[in-house]
């Protein structure tokens, strides 16, 4: 995890709703939650094979942030990945992005 690759503004992100952004070559979808954490997965949906996790929905499953895939409503845990609910297929992990904000701008770390 050497590499620090600088995204976007924090200001052109939206609280709870995802953006893709293109790093070394991969879509990571990243999302600014209501308490000011960033996080980035994977915007590509195993399940669906298109690149839809950005535009997917923010929500908790207990104590986890969430988001829903906007196609066939799999969930995962926005912090590490882990598919939390696969809606009847096998479990598919998305990769998890660190993500650092450095004087106002969004990194993603790959
Ligand atoms: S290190 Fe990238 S903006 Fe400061």
């Amino acid at each position: 995890m050497s590499t620090w690759t600088p995204v976007c503004d924090l200001s052109a992100l939206d609280p709870e709703r995802g953006v893709a952004a293109l790093v070394d070559g991969v879509q990571v979808a990243l999302f600014l939650l209501d308490d000011g954490r960033v996080l980035g997965v994977a915007n590509h949906d195993p399940f669906s094979g298109a690149n839809v996790v950005s535009r997917g929905i923010v929500g908790s499953r207990g104590e986890r942030t969430t988001v829903t895939s906007p196609m066939h409503k799999q969930v995962w845990d926005l912090v590490t990945g882990e598919c939390l609910d696969a809606a009847g297929k096998e479990p598919v992990d998305l990769p998890a992005f660190p993500v650092e904000v450095r004087d106002g701008v969004v990194h993603v770390g790959s």
